[in-house]
């Protein structure tokens, strides 16, 4: 994150692709960080979690009826939970098509794979998402990412890794694994001075809904020596506010306009 000018302020947010270019392409596939990295954003968020048989995988929603044709290729599940799937039959799901036929045959992709197809010039903004009766994920996606062969040493050196969830006990067992990677605190609703001043003892961001993030709450954070990342800012109007409170970083699902209108000024 560039912190020039006056300190404490960033002059020119990262661009970080929301789930990879979501807004063209199906959220938290290979096609959606491959279009981010051709929409030159800094960094890609993804979404990680669990399936039955212990494979991290890139998806947003616990279950997967919305982005994939689960219910035609299983019809007679009673869940459709992702936990409740192994990696072979999310093999066999299409998670393009239900965005449009251009991405028909899509896969949910693996950590790994999603990592590798990042390449070695974007960074990775990875959400530990925690559904109902799921433990322990924090320490599983260490373990996952230490079992990636030189990534994490890169990683840490080049600060291309940042881990975050809305769930503070998970990123703090992630950091009590990994303590030399970056991790951030998701807020749906506006932060306490206790929840940030906790924060700033052992995490590196503090990141909010956007419409929460005024100001004050930017100075705030940057104060406690921590970086701000905003999300979803999808209008431009919205992107210019951002930039002009300061933020560190802005999660879009169009990292294309964001890069346009940062460079239009
Ligand atoms: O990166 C923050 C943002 O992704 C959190 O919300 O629901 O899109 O995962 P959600
Ligand atoms: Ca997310």
């Amino acid at each position: 994150t560039a912190a020039a000018g006056e300190p404490g302020r960033s002059d020119r947010p990262d661009v970080i692709a929301h789930r990879g270019s979501s807004g063209v392409a199906p959220e938290n596939t290979l096609a959606a960080i491959t279009t981010a990295r051709e929409h030159r954003a800094d960094s890609v968020e993804v979404d990680v979690q669990r399936t039955a048989d212990g494979e991290l995988v890139l998806l947003h929603d616990c279950t997967l009826e919305r982005t994939t044709d689960v219910e035609e290729v299983f019809p007679d599940r009673e869940s459709y939970a992702l936990s409740d799937f192994t990696s072979d039959e999310l093999a066999r799901l299409d998670a393009g098509s239900w965005l449009s036929p251009e991405f028909a045959g899509e896969p949910i992709p693996t950590l790994r794979e999603g990592i590798r197809a990042l390449g070695p010039r974007t960074d990775l903004l990875l959400e530990v998402k925690v559904c109902a009766g799921e433990e322990d994920l924090g320490k599983a996606v260490a373990d996952a990412l230490r079992e990636i062969p030189g990534y994490l040493p890169r990683a840490v050196a080049t600060d291309s890794l940042v881990v975050q969830s809305f769930d503070h006990d998970e990123t703090r067992a992630f950091h009590d694994e990994l303590p030399e990677v970056s991790v951030g605190l998701l807020f749906g609703a506006r932060p306490t001075d206790a929840e940030l001043a906790d924060a700033a003892g052992w995490a590196q961001q503090a990141n909010p809904r956007h419409t929460l993030t005024d100001q004050a709450l930017v100075d705030q954070v940057h104060a406690l020596g921590l970086d701000i990342n905003v999300w979803t800012v999808n209008a431009e109007s919205d992107m210019r506010a951002m930039i002009d409170l300061g933020v560190d970083g802005v999660i879009t699902d169009y990292p294309q306009v964001l890069r346009e209108v940062l460079r239009a000024g």
